[in-house]
């Protein structure tokens, strides 16, 4: 069983980006983000949200958030069980947004008992009499595993020297001692602190979300009742200088939220060292009903809809330095970059990528060796114009719901080292063959790691990419073979 928690996110659109060492400002951006780990690589049979979702939920502006908020909440495709923490407003307030849970849930074996306790001076909390029978009732008829949550730590006093606690913790303690509670489960202490145990019950604060490296906890509980409990945190570790090689911008057509000077912002906030702009080719020379079209055929790029100047000239006034600047140059029928060649040369960083073959375009039936050779003959020309990375490698095959021909792999690994061209590891809206990159690591191709980000909260997130490279037997250093 493994339960996952997000606490106090304190998200608020009103505030600046930074509030103290709370996040405010982001929050909305580091849920989404949360959403995606979980959903992709953490995989838990259940999330808890500890409350203080929002920053000010007692003024209209904070409803408004805790919607904007749940938004991102909703994508998380594991049950989740909220509760209101004292930024969240009033309870019933909370629940016009977030589904009220039962008192007591079953999931998975376990018995999650939830408290919504009132709030007492200090930042304190305290437990009725009748929520403290309900711990009785819940243990009655269960003989399974019990975590109590709630928003304020419940905690023997003098155990820990967090400031926050119940009034009548130790009635609060002595109850779950006596119903054989397995984890007390809490929030609103931001640093959080390590697991404590007393009486065969093991009482844990969940760091916010909002500050530091925004972590998640996880706890795993095994069949006898052990817990392991770790942080998954979604800033990447800066000691590791990585560098997001595909980032798009708003100038893409596809982008949801990718203002260049918001793109800088998250990438320090994500711990990246550095990061570079990859937009499309196509995107900046034809209108977005063309670009597939453009790719297929040689047609017009008039000179209304040319947008390559202004991307470069609205990327350097967000300071963004000329040589981070750069295009996902789009492999056209023939083989030939959509670039212009006045235009290739003007640009310092260039990705290529294949977003088209003819005959899937043009729905041609073909079999797997034909689909296998055009394949192969598009990247043997792409690949001599000299790219930094070659774009997810395979991502077109997937998009049309084909599977990759057989045959491919060796020889596009032969291709990218002739041409000193690095493979890109590419999670968005893909799934990179491991198979090939063991290949290239073997052959000693370099890769990358592209965010692919069209949304912010995808910017350097490259726990799958790291995820992945472990898969691929990899654990050595990975500025042995990242090409950054
Ligand atoms: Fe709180
Ligand atoms: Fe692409
Ligand atoms: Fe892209």
């Amino acid at each position: 069983m493994r339960i996952a928690v997000l606490t106090d996110s304190h998200y608020s659109s009103t505030e600046a980006t930074t509030c103290g060492a709370r996040q405010t400002g982001i929050a909305d951006i580091l849920m989404r983000r949360a959403a995606f780990r979980l959903n992709r690589l953490l995989r838990p049979d259940v999330v808890i949200l500890l409350g203080d979702m929002v920053n000010a939920g007692h003024l209209a502006s904070g409803q408004d958030d805790l919607r904007t908020l749940w938004q991102h909440v909703k994508l998380i495709s594991s049950p989740v069980i909220a509760i209101p923490g004292n930024h969240d407003g009033p309870v019933d307030d909370f629940y016009q947004v977030a589904p009220r849970p039962a008192p007591i849930v079953d999931i998975a074996g376990v018995r999650f008992v939830v408290n919504l306790d009132p709030e007492r001076p200090g930042y304190n909390a305290f437990r009725e009499e009748c929520d403290l029978a309900r711990l009785v009732e819940a243990r009655q008829d269960w003989r399974g595993p019990i975590v109590t949550l709630q928003h304020v730590p419940a905690f023997p006093l003098g155990l820990h020297s967090c400031p926050y606690n119940y009034v009548n913790a130790t009635a609060v303690t002595a109850a779950e001692a006596a119903a054989g509670v397995t984890l007390s489960l809490s929030g609103h202490y931001h640093p959080g602190f390590d697991p404590l145990n007393a009486d065969g019950v093991t009482y844990l604060a969940a760091p916010a979300l909002c500050e530091g490296a925004f972590p998640i906890t996880l706890i795993d509980l095994d069949e006898k009742g052990g817990l392991t409990i770790s942080h998954e945190n979604l800033k990447m570790p800066e000691t590791a200088g990585l560098v997001d090689t595909h980032v798009h911008t708003r100038y893409a057509y596809c982008n949801e939220n990718m203002e260049p000077n918001r793109i800088a912002a998250f990438a320090h906030a994500f711990g990246l060292a550095e990061f570079r702009l990859s937009e499309h080719s196509g995107h900046l020379l034809h209108t977005c009903p063309d670009y597939y079209r453009a790719q297929d055929a040689t047609i017009p790029a008039p000179a209304e809809n040319r947008r390559l100047d202004a991307y470069l000239a609205e990327m350097a006034a967000a300071d963004i330095p000329a040589a981070w600047t750069g295009l996902e140059i789009d492999c056209r029928h023939d083989g030939t970059p959509l670039l212009a060649p006045a235009d290739w040369e003007r640009i310092p960083f260039r990705i290529g990528a294949l977003h088209q073959m003819p005959s899937i375009h043009r729905r041609l039936d073909v079999s797997q060796e034909t689909l296998r050779d055009e394949f192969l003959g598009l990247m043997e020309r792409f690949l001599q114009y000299d790219f930094f990375s070659l774009a997810h490698p395979f991502r077109v095959f997937r998009r049309a719901k084909l599977p990759i021909p057989p045959g491919c792999f060796s020889p596009l690994v032969r291709m990218l080292k002739e041409t000193d061209t690095a493979a890109e590891i590419n999670f968005h809206t893909n799934e990179p063959p491991v198979e090939f990159f063991r290949e290239c690591l073997d052959a000693g191709v370099k890769v990358t790691l592209g965010s692919d980000a069209h949304n912010l909260y995808e910017v350097g997130d490259f726990a799958l990419h790291l995820d992945f490279l472990k898969r691929c037997g990899f654990n050595g250093d990975w500025r042995d073979i990242i090409r950054a």
